[in-house]
């Protein structure tokens, strides 16, 4: 039988892993985090001293990326991921890797073929564009860059980083760029995917409204 599936997309920031995990607790969904498997493999591609620009390290790295997903943890051969693929460096280096042809198709197997065995909510860039054309709902979330600097901020603030405001807004502008001007998989909504504003929403009344739109379509 057909897997039901969720789609969310959106920028940096827009609160797509918070509200992906809540809808994925309600509807009793497996959720997939597809910015995780970018990060982790930009991680493991500066583990190995190789070049995040040099195509035959990327190369390299692909035959040798041991990556699983177990309980909703990402191991990196019998390295848990945590705290160490969150920082901005990391994020740097995913956006760098996934600007990668072959990087995405490697992603991407991952996520189509766990979605054809569970039914799933996977939040991203390309989710409802490639990953998942056919998924039965696809959400753009947005949010104006001064909020989503401020939640990013707060977060890595709660997480005892030492972090600047200026810096992370920034990066967040830097990486929306990078991300929705590149050739491949560029971020931008589905033609059928449905928008949603979270600029001074919080998390409960994003939840709901989507809960509503996933409703009509059960
Ligand atoms: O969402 P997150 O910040 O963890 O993603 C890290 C980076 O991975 C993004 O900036 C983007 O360049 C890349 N990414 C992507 N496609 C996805 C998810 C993430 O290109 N579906």
């Amino acid at each position: 039988s057909k897997t039901f599936k969720v789609a969310i997309d959106g920028p940096a920031g827009s609160g797509k892993s918070t509200i992906a995990k809540e809808i994925a607790k309600i509807f009793n969904l497996y959720y997939l985090d597809s910015g995780a498997l970018y990060r982790a493999f930009g991680y493991f591609v500066k583990k190995m001293n190789f070049d995040l620009f040099n195509e035959d390290d990327i190369i390299k790295a692909l035959k040798d990326f041991d990556i699983k997903i177990i309980d909703g943890e990402y191991y990196l051969g019998d390295e848990k991921l945590g705290m160490q693929i969150r920082t901005p460096e990391i994020g740097k280096a995913a956006s760098i890797v996934a600007k990668n042809e072959k990087v995405r198709n490697k992603v991407n197997e991952i996520l189509k073929s766990l979605s054809k065995i569970h039914n799933v909510v996977i939040d991203g860039r390309d989710i409802g564009t490639v990953v998942l054309p056919d998924a039965d709902v696809k959400i753009f979330l947005t949010a104006s860059i001064e909020e989503r600097a401020r939640r990013r901020y707060k977060e890595l603030l709660e997480k005892g980083k030492n972090v600047n405001y200026e810096e992370i807004y920034k990066e967040i502008e830097k990486r929306d760029i990078a991300d929705s001007t590149r050739d491949i998989a560029p971020l931008k909504p589905a033609e059928d995917a449905i928008t949603v504003d979270t600029t001074g929403k919080d998390i409960k009344t994003v939840v709901d409204e989507i809960s509503k739109i996933i409703n009509k379509k059960i």
